[in-house]
């Protein structure tokens, strides 16, 4: 068999034509334990006893011991663990050991001989000169030399990842804490502005002219809008942290699709659109939040319309397919390029059309698709420029046993009246 190519930074041994058999034994065993050290993960080999019978240069280095001082030590001696001092006992039998994840995962791999892979763990009792404590991501793997179990320790230093991820929900929360406080402050002065506004439209406050009325129907609206964008703000910060309470019951999704539609059917009428809905005449029962779903269908079918050029058409289709709710809302209006079409979801996105700007956030599509997620379902769209658009819900019909099991997470419950 020709042999492998050396990965580069190998020093893989070619043997001499003509070699003895032990020489060439002597060549692969020098290859393989040159692949052993080139490796940039700890590994440790192990027998029965915990014993530490190889290492490779890389634990070498994340102990920063020489060879003598590992080899033929218990892997607790090797990586320095304080309880083996502390309670003077055996590295494996000591009461600390029963809640190291390190000793614990080996002692299973020795009992069961399954392997063991990827387990992310804190040490807090090895690397004892460490001023952070280390996180590693820990594979242990049951093999058999010369007829006696042994045990490959594979241990990948994460604690840089781990602190990145760290800081990173630290600082998400900071923000989504930020976010909240704002929004919810903003709200209070908003809605005393909306009354206020209403008085005097009115005319509880005395009479008003028409260009008065004019300019105060246009704060009105304004207000509104500002409203609206609060609102949505607050709602993706709940559903992005989990704190949206979901309200899951049994019902008729096909019924929540036809109350999303006779609410939007003003604005349809408004902007010269049809809409139209489509049912199977299966009964679509499954338990899902009646108020969520036709908060989504609500704010596709809104986009369908606004994104529709009068004259258009919107319709919203629902059938069943091998156990999945299908909720289909398309239209014949301007389309998405192309190249938007994967970033639509992601919050504040919205697709240029300079000469053709159509106000709006950004948020619905990121709300609609957070909802579906919380249903365990999934949403897709595809779309033709001037031609149109179809945005797919796929929601697994879920019986009413699902509903013990479905969260309702947090307590507080969505506040939002759909004003579009
Ligand atoms: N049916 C559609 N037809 C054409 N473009 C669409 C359609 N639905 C969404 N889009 C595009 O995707 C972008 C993002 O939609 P999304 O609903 O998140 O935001 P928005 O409608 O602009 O604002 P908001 O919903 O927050 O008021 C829109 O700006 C629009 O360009
Ligand atoms: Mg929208």
């Amino acid at each position: 068999m020709k042999p492998q190519e050396p990965a580069s930074n190998i020093p893989f041994v070619q043997p001499p034509a003509g070699e003895t058999l032990e020489n060439l034994i002597e060549h692969k065993r020098k290859n393989l334990e040159a692949i052993f050290d080139a490796v940039p993960v700890g590994l440790l080999l192990l027998d029965e006893n915990l014993t530490v019978v190889r290492v490779n240069d890389a634990i070498r280095k994340m102990i920063g011991k020489d060879y003598s001082q590992i080899i033929n030590r218990t892997i607790g001696n090797a990586l320095d663990c304080q309880t083996i001092a502390i309670e003077s006992n055996v590295c494996g039998s000591g009461q600390y050991c029963k809640k190291c994840p390190l000793i614990q995962n080996i002692q299973k791999v020795v009992e069961t001989s399954q392997p063991v892979h990827q387990v992310e763990f804190q040490s807090r009792t090895h690397f004892q000169d460490r001023a952070v404590k280390p996180w590693f991501a820990l594979s242990v793997e049951p093999v058999t030399i010369e007829g006696r179990r042994h045990i490959v320790v594979c241990l990948n230093d994460i604690t840089v990842r781990k602190l990145a991820e760290e800081k990173l929900i630290e600082t998400m929360e900071i923000k989504s804490q930020f976010i909240s406080t704002v929004s919810h402050e903003l709200r209070t002065p908003l809605t005393a502005i909306k009354e206020g506004l209403n008085i005097v439209l009115e005319e509880e406050a005395g009479t008003l002219n028409k260009k008065q009325k004019q300019f105060l129907e246009l704060s009105k609206r304004n207000v509104e809008r500002l409203n609206g964008l609060v609102n949505d703000v607050l709602d993706f910060q709940k559903l992005e942290s989990g704190s949206m309470k979901f309200d899951f019951a049994l019902g008729n999704i096909a019924d929540a699709v036809k109350e999303a539609a006779e609410i939007m059917s003003p604005m349809a009428k408004k902007a010269g659109i049809s809409i139209t809905v489509e049912v199977e005449p299966d009964i679509f029962r499954s338990v899902f939040d009646h108020n969520k779903i036709i908060y989504a269908v609500t704010n596709l079918l809104s986009n369908a319309i606004k994104f529709t050029p009068a004259g258009g058409k919107v319709s919203a289709k629902v059938q069943l397919q091998n156990d999945e709710i299908i909720i289909a809302i398309s239209d014949t209006g301007m389309g998405i390029p192309k190249e938007d079409l994967s970033k639509i979801f992601e919050r504040f996105y919205r697709v240029k059309r300079p000469g053709k700007e159509i106000p709006g956030t950004g948020l619905g599509l990121p709300i609609v698709a957070q909802i579906i997620t919380h249903h365990g379902g999934r949403i897709m769209v595809e779309s033709e420029l001037d031609k149109g658009t179809t945005f797919t819900i796929f929601l697994p019909r879920r019986p009413p046993a699902d509903l013990d099991q479905l969260s309702t997470a947090g307590d507080e419950t969505i506040e939002k009246t759909i004003t579009q």
